[in-house]
């Protein structure tokens, strides 16, 4: 009997270049759509249960192997390192996860007397990246919208993820420095590789070669 697979699909940026890379491998029904409200889609022509979940809980998913495998930006890696195979670079959703301050702050010179206070969804990986710069900080933990932050006097600074630019520009904060750069991730679990090898290996190459333009 052919291994079924189950994927996990990050939602929000994410979900439209996944879709539709999945599509054009043939491993997703060709009418679905990211403004479904939907979360599980079955393509039974090749096996394949696709599963839509907010980005941070795609990791545990594949960990606990309640999916095979899932789709997931390295910036949610990084903020939670997780215990998966992580085979695939799939070179969309390209973003930056930088450090940014409103503009005024750094005419300023950007010096404080009293502990930086900075905002962002990444408390990890802010604390590591302050902590390796030796710079004592108070982190606030946000859950969206990090850019209101520094308008309304909570933090000094931002650490948040950076794509076209115009949610900063929008708000008149700029770059200090980029901590990392980010890219979709195929990650898979463990087991499942080795359990259902050959489905994996065949989902791996599939994805490959849809990203040079091939049709598996
Ligand atoms: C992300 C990120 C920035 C914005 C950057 O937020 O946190 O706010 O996108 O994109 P840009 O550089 O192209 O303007 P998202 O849209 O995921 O919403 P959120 O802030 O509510 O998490």
């Amino acid at each position: 009997m052919k291994d079924t697979l189950t994927i996990a699909l990050s939602k929000g940026k994410l979900l439209e270049p996944a879709l539709d890379l999945f599509k054009r491998v043939g491993l997703a029904p060709k009418d679905i759509s990211p403004e479904s409200r939907r979360l599980i889609f079955e393509h039974q022509a090749s096996g394949t249960t696709l599963m839509i979940v907010r980005p941070s809980d795609v990791p545990t998913y594949v960990e606990y192997g309640v999916v095979d495998a899932g789709i997931v930006g390295a910036d949610v890696l990084m903020e939670q390192p997780t215990d998966v195979y992580e085979p695939l670079d799939l070179g969309f959703g390209s973003c930056r996860l930088v450090v940014a301050a409103p503009k005024s702050e750094i005419q300023q010179d950007g010096r404080h007397a009293t502990r930086l206070r900075v905002a962002t969804k990444y408390p990890n990986v802010t604390e590591r990246y302050f902590t390796q710069k030796g710079i004592p900080i108070e982190i606030i933990k946000l859950y969206g919208s990090v850019e209101l932050a520094p308008l309304v006097g909570l933090s000094d600074r931002i650490v948040d993820l950076v794509s076209t630019g115009n949610t900063l520009r929008a708000h008149d904060l700029v770059v200090m420095d980029v901590i990392a750069e980010s890219t979709a991730r195929l990650i898979v679990n463990r087991a499942s590789l080795k359990l259902k090898y050959r489905r994996m290996n065949g989902l791996i190459e599939a994805l490959r070669s849809g990203l040079q333009g091939g049709r598996s």
